[in-house]
């Protein structure tokens, strides 16, 4: 009897009391959240604010993380009607964490609110999620059109593992030339359209609907990688079927997790965690409910950390580019893309939080990044963005080391461009006098161009 005693004070917090699936009274207490009604959208923040804000089990602000692998059921009937797909997470009915978990599926939500997509969901790193997509859309002996200019790791996924691994392969082309994207797709064959909504490092910025109307046409699918442009870019929008991110970049911003994400259709979200043919689910790299929870609490922030980013970006490209710099930034009005990131970004966001400058050769690429950390403290050397420093890297020989030198090349890589994600912590003004202490320091005139 004490252990029955015991049992029934144990299930009374239970969310499914009795055998019965359909959502008790008691269910509707304890889930607490409120679901605001969105309207049609329009702005990411707008949307993030009017998504459905999850509770704590107590009444907290924050929803509490339910950090369980695993979730019983009150009748094994219960179990086969999950593992059958009758009863899933949009009525409360979770299996084991590598598939849904709530907390994740919280974090999930605000992607998909964010990137404006009927659903999301996240993974353990930027990699697992575009890895992920391409398992999903593509099988063996399919093929996939993409960008010349994209993030090394990418590139090799494309150019190396997946013909080996997967005999999946890829045309790269010049996105900003769309007779040669319409040329490389191969109807009947071409699976997916992959590009970066802002390239990195080069910020060449796709046209995004014009580029979902060649491969709409063709019957392709676009796969949008967002990472440098969330608020500012909203590909899916747009017209893209599917939008990928590096969470671990600027939706973190504390440079201390590795995460990504996949927002698309609910269609796609769902074959991705099937039980017998999903990437997510069969591959495993789904996200971990604590990390889901940290970065759940720096969504509602990342509009005002990324205005700051973008303007203080923009300021320093304006006076870099009057020093005579080689500047490199599509908020600047002589970026070949100016116009169509114009017509295309989000308002009052700005163009994007990193600039490059083209330093010719990566002796002075390296002698710059060494004064601006070691002798002036304007940011850091290191890969990665959207943290509150500034972090510097000489992509061709760091994050695009990935590609041979033809392939570098192609995608305009010069061997001293340095890419600088703009922190925005100090003032912009206390900033700005670092980075001219180490222009002065470098005494190389040859670095001004007369312009
Ligand atoms: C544009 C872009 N996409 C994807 C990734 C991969 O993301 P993660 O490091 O989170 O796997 C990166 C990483 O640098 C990136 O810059």
């Amino acid at each position: 009897m004490a252990e029955a005693g015991l049992h029934n004070v144990v299930l009374q917090g239970k969310k499914r009391p009795g055998s019965d699936d359909t959502d008790g009274d008691d269910f509707m207490v304890a889930k607490k959240s409120m679901a605001f009604h969105p309207n049609p959208w329009e702005d990411p923040a707008a949307a993030l604010a009017s998504s459905r804000h999850e509770f704590g089990e107590h009444g907290g602000v924050n929803m509490s993380i339910e950090a369980s692998a695993t979730f019983t059921v009150m009748e094994p009937e219960t179990m086969r009607r999950m593992f059958a797909g009758e009863l899933g997470p949009d009525r409360d009915f979770f299996i084991y964490s590598r598939h849904f978990n709530p907390t994740v599926l919280n974090l999930s939500r605000q992607m998909a609110a964010l990137e404006g997509t009927e659903a999301a969901y996240c993974t353990s790193s930027g990699m697992s999620a575009i890895s992920s997509v391409f398992l999903q859309l593509c099988s063996s002996g399919g093929h996939v059109v993409a960008s010349r200019s994209l993030y090394g790791g990418t590139h090799a996924l494309l150019t190396h593992f997946l013909p080996r691994a997967c005999n999946i392969t890829t045309t790269f082309v010049d996105m900003r030339d769309f007779e040669m994207v319409k040329g490389a797709i191969v109807e009947g064959k071409t699976n997916v359209l992959y590009f970066e909504s802002m390239s990195n490092p080069t910020l060449a910025v796709a046209s995004v609907p014009e580029l979902c109307r060649i491969a709409h046409d063709k019957g392709v699918k676009v796969v949008v990688d967002n990472t440098f442009a969330p608020m500012v870019l909203s590909p899916a929008r747009l017209g893209a079927d599917v939008v990928v991110h590096s969470i671990s970049k600027y939706i973190s911003g504390g440079a201390d997790a590795i995460a990504g994400a996949v927002c698309g259709p609910a269609s796609l979200v769902n074959s991705m965690m099937d039980l017998h043919q999903g990437a997510l689910m069969l591959l495993g790299p789904t996200m971990n409910a604590k990390v889901a929870f940290e970065l759940s609490a720096r969504l509602p922030h990342l509009g005002l950390r990324m205005k700051e980013h973008c303007h203080r970006a923009l300021v320093y490209a304006t006076r870099m580019k009057k020093l005579g710099l080689k500047v490199i930034y599509p908020g600047l009005e002589d970026h070949p893309d100016h116009a169509v990131l114009k017509s295309m970004a989000n308002k009052e966001y700005g163009y994007g939080g990193i600039l490059c400058v083209d330093m010719e050769t990566e002796e002075r690429a390296n002698r710059l990044m060494h004064y601006l950390q070691n002798y002036t403290q304007f940011g850091l050397m290191a890969v990665s963005l959207g943290y509150y420093e500034t972090l510097m890297s000489c992509s061709g020989s760091s994050t695009s080391s990935e590609m041979n030198e033809e392939e570098k090349a192609l995608a305009g890589i010069s061997p001293g461009l340095v890419r600088m994600s703009i922190g925005y912590s100090g003032t912009l003004e206390q900033r700005w006098s670092q980075l001219e202490k180490a222009l002065s320091r470098m005494q190389d005139s040859t670095l001004l161009q007369k312009n």
